[in-house]
């Protein structure tokens, strides 16, 4: 069943969204409980790094930085067996923190996924980029696509608030509005990022200034399915940007580092996944970071971060991960 915030989350909520509005502060951080991965992406280097230690629990962190929202992403999130006690450990400190989770779904069970949610998720994506074996291959683990699909409609079901995070890249763009039709037809909302080769340095996967005018007419039928079915999740304004990412490798008006911020497994903290350590969280303050000039990548959450908030954008993100 989807959680109900109580009277008192809900004035702790409301105070909190009116301290961001006049005092600014963190809309939300980005919290990689773990760099250890199971995977063998080609467009991600995480697998081949040596992993940083691992936090037990991360509380004073949240409590330090006060954000909004957390995002536990990874490496591979479930890797960690723990994993159900840092999101209860969260749940139980912060009412009011919206909690996501993001996973490469391999290690997803219909049991898990249920015991992540009743530890107090508000938000499960599971990376997607393809509905059949091109997605196991991107990602070096065979049988993977199945799996999600097989699970994925279980827990959307069962009352998970669930989404399918797919990375827009060369290789699937013209399918993206096949892929959001199928997914709603299991009940699946389809969230989208872009590919960007900042991490690796592999530059094959980049929408190539010559298939402008195909991705051009993919976004317009993206807005329209986002108009008829809700889905793509994000904004018109995020869709309407992908092209010129694609033209110019770069989008202007990034918000990292000032109104959200990525935290590495040991306490680091980074001005976003891409950008290097900056400084140890417990002496991290507001201004921290100066604005940035880089526009290097069109990360859905980084599109997400630099729309304005308003009390109505606010109110309907409460509403949407609680419904
Ligand atoms: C770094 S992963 C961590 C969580 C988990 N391992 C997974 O893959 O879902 C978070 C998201 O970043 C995306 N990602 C990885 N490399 C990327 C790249 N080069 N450009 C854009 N998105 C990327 C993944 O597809 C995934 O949706
Ligand atoms: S994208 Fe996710 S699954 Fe793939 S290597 Fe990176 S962290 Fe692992
Ligand atoms: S555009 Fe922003 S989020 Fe993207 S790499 Fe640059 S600083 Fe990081």
């Amino acid at each position: 069943m989807p959680r109900r915030l109580t009277r008192t989350e809900m004035l702790i909520g409301g105070y909190k969204f009116f301290r961001y509005l006049t005092r600014g502060g963190l809309f939300f951080i980005n919290l990689e409980v773990t760099k250890r991965c199971n995977a063998h992406c080609n467009f991600c280097d995480y697998w081949k790094e040596k992993p940083p230690l691992e936090l037990k629990d991360y509380t004073p962190v949240v409590e330090k930085l006060k954000p909004l929202s957390v995002g536990l992403t990874g490496g591979e999130p479930l890797l960690r067996d723990d994993l159900p006690d840092l999101i209860a450990s969260l749940r139980q400190n912060f009412g009011f923190l919206h909690i996501s989770l993001i996973t490469n779904g391999s290690l997803l069970s219909k049991e898990k996924g249920l015991e992540l949610w009743s530890a107090g998720l508000d938000d499960l994506a599971i990376s997607v980029d393809y509905l059949d074996s091109r997605h196991d291959a991107g990602r070096g683990l065979n049988g993977l696509t199945n799996h999600i699909i097989a699970i994925a409609p279980e827990l959307a079901s069962a009352g998970v608030n669930l989404s399918f995070n797919l990375v827009m890249k060369s290789g699937n763009y013209k399918e993206v509005p096949q892929i959001v039709r199928e997914c709603a037809g299991m009940g699946i909302r389809v969230s989208i990022s872009t590919y960007n080769c900042w991490r690796t340095n592999n530059g094959s996967h980049m929408i190539g200034k010559d298939e402008l005018r195909d991705l051009e007419s993919v976004i317009k039928e993206l807005k329209e399915l986002k108009r008829t079915l809700g889905s793509p999740t994000n904004s018109y304004l995020y869709l309407e940007r992908i092209p010129d990412f694609f033209e110019n490798k770069s989008v202007p008006g990034c918000t990292a580092g000032l109104n959200w911020i990525q935290v590495t497994p040991d306490g680091m903290i980074k001005r976003c996944s891409d950008h290097p350590i900056a400084v140890h969280y417990s002496e991290w303050r507001r201004q921290y970071f100066e604005p940035t000039d880089c526009g290097y990548c069109w990360y859905g959450c980084r599109g997400s971060a630099q729309e304005k908030m308003t009390f109505k954008r606010f109110v309907n993100m409460a509403k949407d991960a609680l419904s």
